[in-house]
């Protein structure tokens, strides 16, 4: 592994697990990730603040696959204060969008839509490009395309969203680039992402191009703007560094809330795009999601009779995870689980429930993705 993120190699021998923005290997403990990381847990305390502003507790929030964050509580307090906050997310464009990825999307959409913030939405071209050597800059650039799609199919509203692409916009992005990169040493650099020495020099001058969209808002608001990051906790090693260089720029640190990753179809590791029958693309039809998902791993016994008698373990199975986080209400969700430990529920059924489910999402998201393709230039950053 050629960014081997020794730092946050957790766990004793038998329980490894590494993470980095580039790849996420084993079964991740993610109380020990949140003590690697130096994040705070999302507390009940602040569940209720949350909830007192917007009416609710959402589904992602309660079933804990946004579990972490940094400077969240910050945030709402300025906005109780009527100080305004940006959002931002992004996309590495390295392949086709599938169901995981829309799930840390939707939940940025919900924000957008409760506290009617503005949102950057970054596409890394180039980082994808320089990771790995499997993919020509044409290849990526298709992917970027299509991906967009997906992006503006989520419903974002357009008058609030600006999506960027790294080689497109370079030239919005470079000088603050440059004022970041000025202050980040080699050391510090290697420290948080593991660079060895065969990494090459294109990923080890990347990271300040994905840090620049936390401070963009301050240049398009022209003052210091708070700007709230949700993303998985692979990302986090990006937003370290930008912290540590915002104040001295003259800037408000990002704040982030985190999430989970998502188990693959297949076991209980993340869901990749480069392992296609372990995913369920946006772009599949009926049939395609149905086979994909009836071949998933569960949490199930080996057969019926033991499924009955024993039950099933919720706990690792992706199937359930996929229902709780994207289909099922909570009570629904708290439910199935009864019904799984207890053998009254076979894996035949879930499945059926995902699939079907996955199938009338998909219709849908598939209309509103072709509408999409004449909305693009609506949410371009500049042109
Ligand atoms: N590096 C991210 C990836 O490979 C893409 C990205 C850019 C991103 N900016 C972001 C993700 C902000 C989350 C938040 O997927």
């Amino acid at each position: 592994m050629t960014h081997e993120f020794r730092n946050v190699s957790a766990g004793n021998e038998a329980n490894e697990f590494d993470v980095t923005p580039w790849s996420v290997t084993g079964s991740v403990n993610y109380d020990n990730l949140i003590e690697k990381f130096g994040t705070q847990r999302i507390t009940a305390d602040l569940l209720k603040k949350l909830a007192s502003m917007t009416g609710e507790i959402h589904p992602l929030l309660e079933f804990d696959f946004f579990f972490s964050h940094r400077d969240f509580d910050w945030i709402l307090d300025r906005y109780q204060k009527g100080e305004n906050f940006y959002l931002y997310t992004g996309r590495g464009p390295s392949g086709k969008v599938h169901l995981g990825h829309l799930m840390p999307w939707m939940f940025t959409k919900y924000l957008q839509d409760k506290f009617d913030a503005p949102l950057l939405f970054q596409l890394t071209d180039d980082e994808k490009f320089l990771h790995g050597h499997n993919k020509t800059m044409a290849e990526i650039s298709a992917f970027t395309d299509e991906n967009i799609l997906d992006i503006i199919a989520i419903g974002f509203k357009p008058e609030k969203t600006k999506i960027i692409v790294d080689t497109k916009h370079i030239k919005h992005l470079y000088p603050m680039a440059l004022e970041i990169a000025k202050r980040i040493t080699f050391s510090t650099a290697r420290a948080v992402f593991g660079f060895t020495n065969s990494t090459n020099i294109g990923m080890i001058g990347f990271p300040p191009i994905q840090a620049v969209p936390c401070f963009l808002p301050s240049l398009i608001e022209n003052k210091p703007t708070p700007v709230l990051i949700p993303a998985a906790m692979d990302q986090d090693p990006y937003w370290r560094i930008t912290r540590d260089v915002a104040e001295k720029i003259g800037y408000y640190k990002p704040a982030q809330i985190h999430s989970k990753f998502l188990p693959s179809l297949e076991t209980s590791g993340k869901m990749s795009s480069s392992k296609p029958k372990t995913a369920v693309f946006t772009t599949d039809d009926s049939e395609t999601v149905e086979d994909k998902v009836s071949v998933a791993f569960t949490g199930g016994q080996p057969t019926v009779a033991l499924q009955r008698k024993l039950g099933g373990n919720p706990d690792i199975c992706p199937v359930f995870s996929y229902l709780q986080y994207m289909f099922d209400n909570p009570k629904e969700s708290k439910e199935r689980a009864l019904k799984c430990r207890s053998g009254n529920l076979l894996c035949g059924e879930c499945k059926q429930d995902l699939s079907s489910n996955s199938v009338s999402f998909l219709t849908d998201f598939q209309k509103r993705r072709e509408k999409a393709k004449d909305m693009v230039s609506q949410f371009m950053y500049k042109e």
